[in-house]
């Protein structure tokens, strides 16, 4: 038996993966001490109140027999569907329908499965750093990556690539550096798509933490995107659904792309058919669930929340520029990109943090080479902890 041997191109572990191996290293030696993690994204507010009603709900339809769900639709219930067409889009002037919205478990899985619609030798084009699912998932399936640097001196956005890419993945707000594209910089990415028929999956899991009015949600909202992007939405970190799950993708009716004998197949119905026969759906109560973040509380409740999270950010980027570290992102992301002091390495510097201030971070090389010299704090803890955590690092 042979294994698939682009396994072996893969870095040693997944990166959270590994800091979370490292963290519990330390708690096992040191069982007293209060570890605060401002590493992975994983949420610490508890569900909405509306959607923790809707949840019991929906445990009510499953108990009766007369509103009992099995099997749902594999592209998901039309009533979330309906739900994110119209708040999503349509109400933000966005020209996407239901039948255009897919109901998923969430952006990773269709982040690294997207690309199993695409031809094994296309190439594919990742900002560094980059979430590290993009990547791997193109490595696991045996393609080429070209690197996007973004460092400081582009202000972490990518130019655009001297060579044809045939995919290219965007994350903006950006994981991990909390930076945004204007809409300028993502019109050029349009253009650039078109030009070179080339796709782009758009990563919009953060799109609820931009705060600036003038930073575009989604990538639909630049003319010509619907020809040639696919959008991942999220709501992990919106509504806290880390561990419910739900999330969905967006895959327009006009985005196509070519057989080798030059026919166009629209991707819509290719993706319908890779989901169909690889995934059986979100469960019934997370949809419910995911409803209720639409309703009038529900909207109030969620934005309460991000807004908790935007003021760790804010917290954060104060107390960090004050004591003259050298800070990107944080302010429509929850992500705070922050230069490591002295010319420490990224993992130097978690293991400084771990070690001296008992707080984790991720280190920046874990997301890429142009991440090292780089560590990234997350805003999803609480207010108590994130200000415990800046004095620690303050008294460092
Ligand atoms: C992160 O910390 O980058 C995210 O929480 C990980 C994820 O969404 O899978």
């Amino acid at each position: 038996m042979l294994i698939n041997e682009h396994y072996m191109n893969l870095s040693g572990n997944y990166l959270f993966a590994e800091i979370a191996r490292k963290v519990k290293a330390f708690r096992e030696l040191n069982p007293q001490t209060d570890v605060i993690s401002l590493g992975i994204g994983d949420v610490t507010q508890p569900l909405a109140p509306a959607v923790v009603e809707a949840l019991h709900h929906a445990a009510d339809d499953m108990g009766s027999p007369a509103s009992f769900r099995g099997y749902g639709p594999e592209r998901g219930y039309e009533f979330l569907r309906q739900a994110i067409a119209f708040y999503d889009f349509a109400a933000r002037g966005i020209d996407i329908k239901a039948d255009e919205v897919f109901v998923s478990d969430g952006a990773k899985s269709d982040t690294g499965n997207f690309q199993e619609l695409l031809s094994a030798d296309s190439v594919v084009g990742v900002t560094d750093p980059v979430y590290p699912v993009y990547a791997d998932a193109n490595i696991m399936a045996g393609r080429s990556i070209v690197k996007l640097p973004c460092t400081a001196d582009n202000n972490f956005v990518p130019e655009l690539p001297r060579e044809h890419l045939d995919v290219i993945y965007l994350c903006y707000p950006n994981n991990p550096t909390g930076t945004v594209l204007t809409r300028q910089q993502l019109s050029r990415w349009v253009a650039y798509a078109l030009e070179h028929d080339a796709l782009i999956l758009y990563d919009a899991a953060y799109e609820a933490f931009i705060s600036d009015t003038s930073i575009p949600h989604s990538i639909y909202e630049i003319a010509g995107a619907r020809q040639c992007a696919i959008e991942f939405h999220s709501y992990s970190k919106t509504a806290g659904f880390t561990g419910l799950r739900c999330g969905y993708t967006v895959v327009p009716l006009d985005v196509t792309a070519a057989t080798a004998a030059g026919r166009r197949i629209a991707l819509n119905g290719l993706w319908n058919r890779r989901q169909s026969t690889k995934f059986n759906g979100t469960s019934y109560i997370s949809q419910r669930a995911a409803q209720s973040i639409y309703t009038p509380q529900g909207r109030q409740q969620i934005q309460a929340t991000i807004n908790y999270y935007m003021h760790n950010a804010h917290q954060m980027l104060t107390t960090l520029r004050n004591l003259g570290h050298k800070t990107y992102g944080g302010e429509n992301a929850p992500y705070i990109w922050m230069k490591t002091p002295g010319g420490l390495s990224s993992w130097q510097y978690f293991k400084l943090l771990l070690e001296e201030a008992n707080v984790v971070c991720t280190p920046g090389i874990g997301f890429g080479p142009s991440g090292e010299g780089y560590v990234r704090f997350t805003a999803f803890n609480t207010r108590e902890n994130t200000e415990k955590a800046m004095e620690r690092i303050r008294a460092v």
